[in-house]
């Protein structure tokens, strides 16, 4: 693509040529279908409009310097909408079919994979829903499985900046037993709220509590929490928030860079504790948090003075960009080349 401006890319929607999609009918799903439309014809009475039957992924391709097309743990997200779709009772999309159905529309859209060097990648979106119509509460007998992507910009243009987020008590996002666990888009229907006030005040996102006590830090908007405390990389256990594939590599990172790592509830007072924050997800690997503000108990909490990020995130986020692009070795098995 001559006319993208790929280092001013937004994390927005641009059209592509095609994507794909599968039909879940009579108990089995069906062949891929290529389509060059941008719209789906949905039945009035299907269950993912009513009853918020759906799931969806998000993974990146990378253009490497060597000219090569890296896909990064895709299996893991094939895995994930699986546990999804069980989350919401849906057919389960086949971790196989998911693979070559990724596969596919990232040849079919190749013009659109952003040169290496330009910060951009190609973001791919699979989604799963209820399209069959139902009237009572309860599972669909049809499913549609879509996959497209997209161009998506640098998330931080000119380079990695600590961002300002803000405690949210007022909204909760997930219950400890509900679906926080599972990529399913009520949970980001109910985090909105929490979201849009946030940003309305200038911050980055809303931290999220965990429901019950209002005592542990959850994950912060569309990311997982990580704080770093000497040489221990920490990040909350709970049973209401995504499983983030980032922050799993993260540990593995850390781990190999002889750092220790706990999975633990982490209380909101610990923040104090912390010499460096962040925030971490598929989007922009880790965003260093710089200052948080807990207004309901007249708090803040203050890391990166300098306006920079700290040095242990910053190590953490260039290796595992490194092993994504393909310019540091794959010693973890992560990524698998699109030929
Ligand atoms: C709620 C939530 N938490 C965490 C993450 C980060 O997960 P991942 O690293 O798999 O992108 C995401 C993004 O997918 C998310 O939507």
């Amino acid at each position: 693509m001559d006319n993208l401006d790929w280092k001013n890319l937004p994390f927005g929607y641009i059209r592509t040529d095609y994507n794909i999609r599968s039909t879940y009918k009579n108990g089995k799903w069906g062949e891929f279908e290529v389509s060059t439309s941008e719209y789906i014809d949905i039945h009035i009475a299907a269950t993912a409009l009513h009853y918020g039957q759906e799931a969806f992924e998000g993974l990146k391709a990378y253009m490497g310097k060597d000219g090569k097309v890296r896909l990064f743990r895709w299996e893991e997200n094939a895995k994930r909408l699986v546990f999804s779709a069980g989350g919401v009772k849906m057919a389960e999309f086949p971790v196989e079919k998911f693979r070559e159905a990724v596969f596919k529309v990232i040849q079919l859209n190749r013009r659109f994979i952003p040169p290496y060097g330009s910060g951009a990648t190609l973001y791919i979106r699979p989604l799963l829903y209820g399209s069959g119509a139902e009237v009572g509460v309860k599972p669909a007998s049809e499913y549609q499985f879509i996959v497209f992507v997209t161009p998506v910009g640098p998330y931080f243009k000119g380079g990695i900046k600590p961002v300002t987020m803000l405690i949210c008590r007022d909204v909760d996002r997930a219950a400890p037993k509900g679906t926080g666990i599972f990529k399913v888009g009520g949970n980001y229907a109910a985090s909105l709220r929490a979201c849009v006030a946030a940003k309305d005040g200038g911050y980055a996102s809303a931290i999220f509590l965990d429901a019950k006590e209002k005592k542990y830090i959850d994950e912060c908007g569309p990311a997982n929490f990580f704080g770093i405390k000497e040489n221990t990389y920490v990040t909350p256990k709970s049973e209401s928030i995504l499983n983030s594939i980032t922050n799993m590599s993260l540990i593995d990172v850390a781990k190999s860079l002889g750092m220790k790592t706990e999975r633990r509830k982490v209380p909101v007072e610990e923040l104090t504790k912390f010499s460096e924050v962040g925030a971490c997800g598929t989007a922009a690997v880790i965003s260093p948090i710089g200052k948080i503000l807990d207004p309901e108990k007249n708090k803040i909490y203050e890391y990166c003075r300098d306006g920079k990020p700290g040095p242990v995130s910053m190590n953490l986020y260039n290796k595992l960009i490194a092993i994504q692009y393909g310019d540091a070795p794959d010693e973890f098995g992560w990524t698998t080349i699109v030929e």
